[in-house]
């Protein structure tokens, strides 16, 4: 299943890492060439000799080790389709996060530009605790597989979450990776995300509840299937693809048409204001001593209409956000823009949409189709459009 596969395994210091023996017997099982790199500390709990016999390679430790005229660890990163770091302890996740390279294991992950999971397992007030989630977020931010450690019962001997996840929740993960067809490679895709900023002063604007989440699953997934990405956002982002930050209609529409002629597609999921004030304050509205006051707001361009208009050969995807009568305000909308399919969202549901990681979108085609995707999580809402656009 994964011939000509190396999965490099990177094995840091917790009690889990005795599992880890059988991980790796599950990939050479399926044929993968398997290396494996420990900290120091991974050493406490399973032996060098183990895992070499294991995975039948050489198991690497410490850097400056072997006598070549590359570093080892950019041999094992450049060897390598995808590397796993498994148990993944809260020390290990903090350096990463923050670039700390003062392991084998750390610098080679530092110089890894493929795919990563990291799978962690640690002490549930470790898992916890604000600075180490604060970490795993920014790794997750930054385009990383993280594979949540499950709740039970732990080998400090607390009850709680840290455990690490199943060894098939790895193994699959890790398979899908491999096994995924670059369905995107070669294609230019344009995502815009979040709600648009109109100003009205220099302390106050006009805005909304978009958090962005769906356009940055949607350009994550489309990176992942080998697109060439461009995401252009209201809200920040670090990815290791471009990203444009832009806060009003008029920029957001700006920096769209600056790549639109050469993309293969636009994704509009964007929730773009209608209108903004018409006359944008220099400094900031004192109060008056009148109970009403009033703003002018003018129209903004409408983007995705006007990318439809000017369209030569791109695919154009909208969204839709409707609270009310979904499917018939999307068909109408779907002509009215005139873009290739639309993506109904229904925002009146709790459970889904706005700020949520889960979403339940009907797409809707040009030509009068009409399809249901179950609710998913974001990023399983994201391949499936783009299943439905490229196949
Ligand atoms: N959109 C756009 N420019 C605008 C408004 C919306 O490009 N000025 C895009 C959005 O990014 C989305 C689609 O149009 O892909 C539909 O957005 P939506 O807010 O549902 O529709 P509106 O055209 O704004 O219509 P209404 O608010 O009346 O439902």
């Amino acid at each position: 299943m994964l011939s000509g596969k190396t999965v490099l395994i990177g094995i840091t210091g917790g009690i889990a890492a005795y599992k880890i023996c059988e991980l790796i017997r599950m990939f050479k099982r399926a044929n993968a060439n398997v290396r494996v790199v420990c900290t120091p500390n991974a050493l406490h709990f399973v032996t060098k000799l183990t895992l070499q016999n294991l995975s039948q390679n050489e198991v690497g430790v410490e850097e400056f080790e072997i006598p070549d005229f590359k570093p080892e660890h950019i041999s094992y990163a450049d060897e390598a389709d995808i590397m796993i770091i498994a148990p993944a302890t809260a020390n290990t996740i903090s350096k990463m996060a923050n670039g700390i390279c003062d392991n084998l294991l750390t610098s080679i992950f530092c110089a890894f530009s493929k795919p990563v999971i990291i799978a962690p397992a640690m002490n549930c007030n470790m898992w916890n605790n604000r600075i180490v989630q604060g970490n795993l977020q920014k790794l997750l931010n930054a385009g990383y597989t993280i594979l949540e450690p499950e709740t039970g019962f732990l080998a400090c001997g607390y009850e709680g979450r840290g455990r690490l996840c199943s060894l098939d929740t790895i193994f699959d993960a890790a398979k899908d990776i491999l096994t995924e067809k670059k369905t995107l490679a070669g294609k230019k895709v344009v995502i815009t995300a979040g709600g648009t900023i109109e100003e009205i002063d220099p302390v106050r604007y006009i805005s909304n509840y978009s958090s962005g989440k769906m356009g940055i699953a949607l350009a994550d997934t489309a990176y992942r299937l080998g697109a060439d990405v461009v995401l252009i956002t209201t809200v920040p982002a670090e990815k290791p693809y471009p990203v444009k930050k832009v806060k009003s209609a008029q920029e957001m529409q700006k920096a769209v048409e600056d790549e639109f002629s050469n993309s293969d597609c636009v994704i509009m999921a964007a929730a773009v204001a209608d209108y903004r004030v018409k006359q944008h304050a220099v400094q900031k509205i004192k109060k008056t001593d009148e109970n009403e006051y009033s703003l002018t707001l003018i129209k903004n361009p409408d983007i995705l209409k006007h990318l439809c208009e000017t369209k030569t050969h791109q695919t154009v995807v909208g969204f839709c956000a409707e609270s009310e009568n979904l499917i018939e305000n999307a068909k109408e909308k779907i002509i009215k823009k005139g873009c290739d399919y639309l993506i109904a969202n229904d925002i009146s549901r709790k459970d889904i949409g706005f700020s949520s990681d889960y979403n339940e979108v009907t797409i809707l085609t040009r030509d009068g189709g009409v399809k249901k995707l179950e609710r998913a999580d974001k990023y399983t809402i994201a391949r499936r459009i783009f299943e439905e656009i490229y196949g």
